[in-house]
């Protein structure tokens, strides 16, 4: 447990193997030493600098930010557009993860100026360099791409599907919730799973394998929630515990934090106020 609070600080020593964490070090010559050397590269207006985080597994170097420039008016509006430009013209060893480009996969989220955010729904910000690093207290597998195991596995440990003790009443057929019932899932069935909110919150960077984070519980919320459940008791049981739950001390990191407006702390404290009652 100390080894892994350890690894999951954010360092100014770069941890070595097996997985770098957000360092950061500028072995770069500054803008203005650079076009001391070549006055041709003098910045256009249009022109935008990106500090990227870069590391790689199958290198001996340390984790370090690289800077990348590029012309705004050749490139798309967001910072997915720009990491995407940096890769296909620039840099092919820059490694990112991406899908659907709106919102709905969830695999973009990064760090970006210092906040969590979905590459793709985050404007490219005016103004000078803009850093982008992976999500914060995460393990890095290269460059911006963290590893999900904990995050998915504590998605796994609050059993996120429907489950019945009786049969339904009419077999072979949905099992119907009327509309207010239906409404209770609003704020929580639309999480994407992007790890924004864990990632921001405190609790979760000192206790990453005990506490279960903003996401997993506001997860764990929508089944207790879900009027077709029957197993609400058991669920509140299994998370009734000082670290798995009460780790969150409503900072709301996480709300600040999530791309889809979604408000995770609420959902705890709703947890909360369920096992008083219960
Ligand atoms: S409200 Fe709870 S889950 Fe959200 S950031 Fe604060 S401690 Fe973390
Ligand atoms: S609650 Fe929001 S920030 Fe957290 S995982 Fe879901 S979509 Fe992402
Ligand atoms: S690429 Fe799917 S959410 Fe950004």
């Amino acid at each position: 447990m100390a080894s892994g609070l350890l690894r999951r600080a954010i360092a100014r020593v770069p941890p070595l193997s097996p997985a770098a964490r957000a360092v950061i070090s500028r072995p770069h010559a500054s803008e203005a030493q650079a076009q001391q050397l070549d006055p041709k590269a003098k910045q256009s207006s249009t022109s935008k600098t990106f500090q990227i985080y870069r590391w790689s597994p199958d290198s001996a170097n340390k984790p370090e930010l690289k800077d990348y420039e590029i012309d705004l008016k050749e490139c798309g509006p967001m910072v997915l557009d720009a990491l995407i430009k940096i890769k296909n013209e620039i840099d092919p060893t820059l490694t990112f993860r991406r899908s659907c480009r709106e919102g709905i996969c969830g695999s973009c989220a990064m760090n970006m100026d210092g906040h969590n955010g979905l590459a793709c729904l985050t404007k490219i910000p005016s103004g000078g360099p803009t850093m982008i690093t992976p999500l914060p207290h995460m393990f890095v597998v290269k460059d911006l791409v963290v590893d999900m195991t904990n995050f998915y596995n504590q998605y796994k440990l609050i059993e996120p599907w429907l489950k019945r003790k009786s049969p339904p009443e009419n077999q072979g057929k949905e099992i119907l919730q009327s509309k207010e019932d239906r409404k209770k899932l609003d704020g929580m069935y639309e999480c994407i799973l992007c790890a924004c909110c864990s990632t921001s919150c405190p609790s979760y960077w000192w206790n990453p394998e005990s506490y279960l984070g903003p996401a997993a519980l506001l997860h764990a919320n929508r089944w207790i929630m879900d009027s077709r459940d029957e197993y609400t008791k058991e669920r509140l049981d299994a998370i009734n515990d000082e670290y798995k739950l009460y780790r969150c001390h409503t900072i709301l990191n996480c709300a600040k934090a999530c791309p889809k407006g979604l408000n995770p702390g609420m959902q705890i404290q709703n947890i909360k106020k369920l096992e008083l009652q219960s």
